[in-house]
């Protein structure tokens, strides 16, 4: 994806990544008559509810780009290396709903699903992330509802990232609603390693070998020393701390 810090990125999916808007196509002939019924009474409701988290995704992806700027035009730094949105598909929805043993209610999955709208934003740095976090989740207009910091407590298979889930303000002619959106703070090293381990747990159909997932375990700690390399490299020729603390 392009990393021109002005050029808006609207992806269907942050794992297929690809142009286009919420990818709500689901193939109603391949399901039960009961659940196609259900879900094509839904169908309306279903297209409201995309727009208010399609809105709500937008709000949070130009508050990201504005943090953006100010970074480039104070510093004349760039802390963020990829942008991404994605709106999870109704089929997705639907999947996810039956996992967790939720009926098909779109209320309840307002309530229970906080991941409908998601973000991805891909620092240059550890330390950008949690710096981009905190700045955004200071905002008054940005309620932090929870976070996931699987960069302090990685996950057993490797994973990083630091996740949170907010809640932004999103203005209809009906009055305000928060609508959640979940983003993922990582450094490229952290998306390289992320992308690989989802394309090898694609191919194992999520069996993945004990060998395989070892080795992608060792991959982690490289791109966990990669990262730290790389900050000590830019802080010898920029400084200890760099332009990012300058905030
Ligand atoms: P789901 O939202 O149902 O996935 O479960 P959860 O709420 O426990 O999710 P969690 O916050 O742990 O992760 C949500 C998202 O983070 C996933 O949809 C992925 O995008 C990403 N993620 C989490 N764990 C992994 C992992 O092990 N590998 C990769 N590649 N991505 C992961
Ligand atoms: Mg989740």
């Amino acid at each position: 994806m392009d990393d021109s810090p002005r050029r808006p990125a609207h992806t269907t999916d942050l794992e297929r990544r690809g142009p286009g808007g919420p990818d709500t196509a689901l193939d109603l002939a391949a399901l039960s008559p009961d659940l196609a019924q259900r879900l094509s009474a839904i169908g309306g409701e279903f297209q409201q509810l995309t727009l208010e988290y399609d809105f709500a995704m937008r709000e949070v992806e130009t508050k990201l780009r504005i943090l953006q700027d100010e970074f480039l035009h104070l510093h004349d730094y760039n802390p963020i290396e990829h942008l991404a949105t994605r709106m999870k598909s109704l089929d997705s929805l639907v999947a996810k709903a039956k996992r967790r043993g939720l009926p098909l209610d779109l209320d309840v999955w307002r309530q229970e699903i906080t991941d409908i709208a998601g973000t991805r934003v891909t620092c240059s740095f550890r330390r950008d992330v949690y710096r981009l976090f905190e700045l955004f989740t200071d905002r008054p207009d940005v309620e932090l509802v929870q976070v996931k910091d699987y960069i302090a407590h990685p996950k057993t298979n490797g994973y990083t990232s630091l996740h949170a889930t907010v809640r932004v303000p999103v203005y209809l002619s009906t009055g305000m609603v928060r609508i959640p959106v979940e983003i993922q703070f990582r450094t490229i090293a952290m998306d390289f390693w992320a992308s690989l381990d989802h394309k090898i747990k694609y191919k194992y159909d999520g069996e993945v070998p004990a060998d395989v997932a070892g080795e992608l375990k060792e991959a982690a700690q490289s791109a966990l020393d990669l990262d730290r390399r790389m900050e000590r490299l830019h802080d010898r020729v920029h400084g200890d701390g760099g332009p990012t603390l300058l905030v």
